[in-house]
Formats: C-alpha cells, sequence, structure tokens
C-alpha cells in the first residue's frame, strides 16, 4: 500500500493557496499600521501639497521605469539582482549620512551618488542610468530634506551630479581615463556647490567655513565614488562570473593549454584561427561591437578539430581521409566540431559567451560540398542530415566570426585573389548565409552588414597585397630577411 504524507504543515497557511482577498484581509491591518506612521513622520516634513507631488511624481516614474524594463530584450536576473543592491546600497548611505546630518546639514554633498549612476550605465544601460538617477534624485532630496536644503536644490544637485557622471565616465577600465574624468567631475561638483551657496552673496564674500566644507564634501564625494565605483565593480563582476576585459586578455595568451593543445595536434586550424581573430576584431570594431571578445572566441571556435584534426582540410598534407569515406560519414564527423568545441570550451571553464559562440559558428549552414557529393550518389538525400545542428548566431560578434571563418577558408584557397576576387567571395558568403536565414537572430542591420562588409575587404586586400608585393621590392626584402 503506498504511504500517504500526511503531516501537518509546519506553516500557518499555504500562501500559494490564499486569494487576493485573504491575502488583503491578513495585511491590511499592518500596512494601514505602517502608513500611517510613513504618513504621520512625512506631516511633520512637508506639506500635504509637497507630500501629493512627491507620490505623484513617484508613481510616474515608477511606471517609466516599468516600461523601460519591459522594453529591454532581456532582464536578466543578474541584472535584476546587481540592482536591488546597488539601489539598496545607495539608499542605506543616503540614510546613513542624514541621520548624522544633524552637526552639518551641508553633509549631504558628500554622497557618493554618481558611483550609482556610473555602475548602473556599466552593467546595464546608458538610458535607464539617466531614468533611474532621477527617480533616486528624488528620493535623495526626501531623505535630505530634514537639513537647510531647499527640496528642489537637492534634486537638481543630485541629479546633475548623476548625470555628469554618467556622460563623463566612458570606460571604467582605464585607470587614466577614470582619473581625468574624475577630475572633471569634481570641477563640476565645485561649480554645483558654488551656484547653490551663491545664493546669499555675503556667504561668498566671507568665504564661511561652511562654504568651505560643502566645497570639500562635494571633492570628497567623487572621490568616494571612484573608490567605490573600483571597489564593487570586481566584486559583481566575480559573484556573476562576468566576462570582463581582463579575463578576455588572460584568454588571449598563446600559454592557454587549450591554445597550445591546437598549436601542436592541428596547427592548420590554428593559423586559420589566428587569421579570423584578425579579421573579425576589425569587423566588430567597426560597428562598435566587442573586438576584444570576438578575437577571443575565434582564437578558440574551432578547437574541436584538434579531436580528429587530419579531418579538416586546413590540416591536411596530401592525403586526405574523406577519399575512402562515405559522403555521409565525413559529414558527421565534420558537423561535430562546433559541438565537440563547445564541450572541450566548457570542460576547460571558458566564459559562457565564448562557448556559445562556438556553437553558432557555422549556424545551420548545409555543407554543400558533401552534400552535393551524396546527391551524385542517391539523389533523394535528406538536406537536414547534412546541416550544422546551430543555433543560428544569436549576437553581432557570433555573426561576424561565422562570416570571416567562411571567408578566410574561401580567400584561402585562391592563390593570389585580385580585389575584385575578394570582394566577391566576401558579398557572396553574406548574402547567401542572409538568404539563408542565418543573421535572423543576431541584429545585425543592413547597414552594419555593409560596413562589415567593406571592412573585411580591405582588411583581405591589405594582407594580400603584402603578400604580393614582398618579393618584388628588394630592399624592403633584405630588411625583412627575406620572408
Ligand atoms: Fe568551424
Ligand atoms: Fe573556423
Amino acid at each position: 500500500m503506498k504511504l500517504v504524507n500526511r503531516h501537518k504543515p509546519l506553516v500557518l497557511f499555504n500562501v500559494r493557496k490564499l486569494k487576493y482577498s485573504d491575502l488583503l484581509s491578513i495585511f491590511i491591518t499592518p500596512t494601514l499600521f505602517i502608513a500611517f506612521m510613513i504618513l504621520h513622520y512625512i506631516q511633520s516634513l512637508v506639506t500635504f501639497n509637497e507630500f501629493l507631488i512627491g507620490i505623484s511624481i513617484g508613481i510616474l516614474l515608477g511606471f517609466v521605469l516599468h516600461i523601460e524594463v519591459k522594453q529591454k530584450e532581456s532582464w536578466s536576473k543578474q541584472e535584476a539582482i546587481t540592482f536591488t543592491f546597488l539601489g539598496t546600497g545607495l539608499l542605506l548611505t543616503m540614510y546613513a549620512l542624514q541621520v548624522i546630518s544633524l552637526d552639518l546639514p551641508n553633509i549631504f554633498y558628500l554622497t557618493p551618488i554618481a558611483a550609482f549612476s556610473i555602475l548602473v550605465k556599466h552593467f546595464m544601460t546608458e538610458r535607464f542610468a539617466l531614468m533611474t538617477s532621477v527617480v533616486t534624485s528624488i528620493y535623495g532630496s526626501f531623505i535630505f530634506m530634514t537639513t537647510d536644503f531647499n527640496m528642489y536644490q537637492l534634486f537638481v544637485y543630485l541629479l546633475l551630479s548623476q548625470w555628469f557622471a554618467v556622460f563623463m565616465f566612458q570606460s571604467i577600465k582605464d585607470r587614466k581615463t577614470l582619473l581625468k574624468t574624475a577630475t572633471s567631475l569634481i570641477s563640476v561638483h565645485l561649480i554645483l556647490v558654488t551656484i547653490f551657496e551663491l545664493e546669499p552673496w555675503n556667504t561668498w564674500m566671507a568665504m564661511t567655513p561652511e562654504f568651505m566644507l560643502s566645497l570639500v564634501f562635494s571633492m570628497v564625494s567623487v572621490l568616494l565614488a571612484v573608490i567605490l565605483t573600483l571597489g564593487i565593480l570586481p566584486l559583481i563582476e566575480a559573484a556573476f562570473n562576468m566576462l570582463t576585459e581582463s579575463k578576455l586578455l588572460t584568454l588571449s595568451n598563446p600559454n592557454h593549454p587549450l591554445l597550445r593543445k591546437m598549436l601542436v595536434e592541428a596547427p592548420g586550424t590554428y593559423h586559420h584561427s589566428v587569421m579570423v581573430a584578425n579579421l573579425s576584431e576589425s569587423a566588430c570594431e567597426s560597428i562598435g561591437a566587442n573586438g576584444l571578445l570576438a578575437r577571443v572566441a575565434a582564437y578558440y571556435h574551432d578547437i574541436g578539430k584538434a579531436l580528429k584534426p587530419h579531418m579538416f582540410i586546413e590540416n591536411q598534407s596530401g592525403n586526405n581521409p574523406h577519399d575512402s569515406l562515405p559522403p555521409e560519414e565525413s559529414a558527421r564527423i565534420i558537423l561535430q566540431h562546433p559541438n565537440d568545441s563547445a564541450r572541450l570550451l566548457k570542460e576547460y571553464g571558458l566564459p559562457k559567451e565564448i562557448i556559445e559562440i562556438a556553437q553558432e559558428h557555422h549556424g545551420t549552414t548545409l555543407l554543400k560540398f558533401f552534400y552535393h557529393k551524396a546527391r551524385e550518389r542517391q539523389p533523394n538525400v535528406d538536406e537536414d542530415n547534412f546541416r550544422y545542428d546551430g543555433p543560428i548566431p544569436q549576437s553581432k560578434e557570433a555573426a561576424i566570426i561565422n562570416i570571416c571563418d567562411s571567408v578566410e577558408a574561401a580567400v584561402r584557397s585562391k592563390q593570389h585573389p585580385t580585389n575584385e576576387e575578394i570582394h566577391k567571395i566576401v558579398r557572396t558568403i553574406i548574402y547567401d548565409r542572409l538568404l539563408d536565414g542565418q543573421f535572423n537572430d543576431c541584429h545585425l542591420t543592413i547597414d552594419e552588414i555593409l560596413t562589415i562588409e567593406n571592412d573585411i575587404c580591405d582588411m583581405l586586400n591589405g594582407i594580400f597585397h603584402q603578400r604580393i608585393d614582398y618579393p618584388k621590392d628588394k630592399n624592403l626584402q633584405s630588411t625583412l630577411g627575406g620572408h
């Protein structure tokens, strides 16, 4: 007989089974009590009008933020946690400063609010950082209202401080730029403080200690913001195993065991990967995509070939094992390599962005050579058996590697391609992929595709002209040691 677990639940009620009306009846009294307490507290600080204006702005901004979050293609769990962490941290900091502000009313200038906007911009988007800065400025102006300052003055100061930070901080990674922009932001803060404190002219003339203290506080707030940004940034990146520039640079080191394995076991593939890396980095940068990610992902995209290097043309010298294999078997081996690459990269703990690019680098394209070979033997052969598993490229970087990968292989087969031939190869590959639906998910625009096409052609023309020109120029040849 099947035993039925009849243990009573330890909690008094199961929240999931409750209806909205039950929830309302349970929580209405404590909620009302808390609301009245808050209202009572606010009443002592603001007029009813100010309170209503504050509430309406809050609700309006809440809706705007809601729309912003919904519009985003994906609001990842990681972004939501980061945003909650940053927002809570900022509110707690502002409350803490407000509590100790009794003796120093201008202590609110010390709020490192710029750090919040810079980090939101870094982890989400610039637009979202600008939007949230309005909300946090409203919070801040309510929190610091007990100080001697006017609520609107507080709002404007906090908002401008954040907006300048968002516009000025372009790169957090580059310490030199960070220092330069921090200096500019300090100047902006000093100007803002002077404007706000200038109201009574005699304060300015007398250079009161309060005024000087405000200036010092605003300067310190920028320095605190920079320190907090530099401190919190690696923590969040490490907590979510995010792909950082330094991590990418480490992975681009040729001493990485996987790259060494490829160099030793599949030298042809290694050379091909380096070429694809150069082409795709340049193409990515031409449209503002992540060039470094493309470079590193290209180094590793064909690592799966290292398991059966002699099965791939770039590692063959004369003897081709596919000559003695049926086309179905050859296709099965070749179609497997993106999966092998992804599996190997996962085993070695590479970031998921690089694994995804390796998996997507052929999309669901058709292995034409073996498909036509099989059709010659049997006309009604199933095309799906000769297509890669995919998925199709999901990012701009993956799509660019997809293009450069085929372009490099096609151009390599030519001895001395002319500019026109190179252009024809690049254009045919891109349009073939486009019509095959391979770029349906990568968000590339037609304008970007044209830019990529031109960039790849320029790069290849440069490479091939150099190759042709070297032997003609005897002086140059001798300085290069004959290579
Ligand atoms: Fe490949
Ligand atoms: Fe490749």
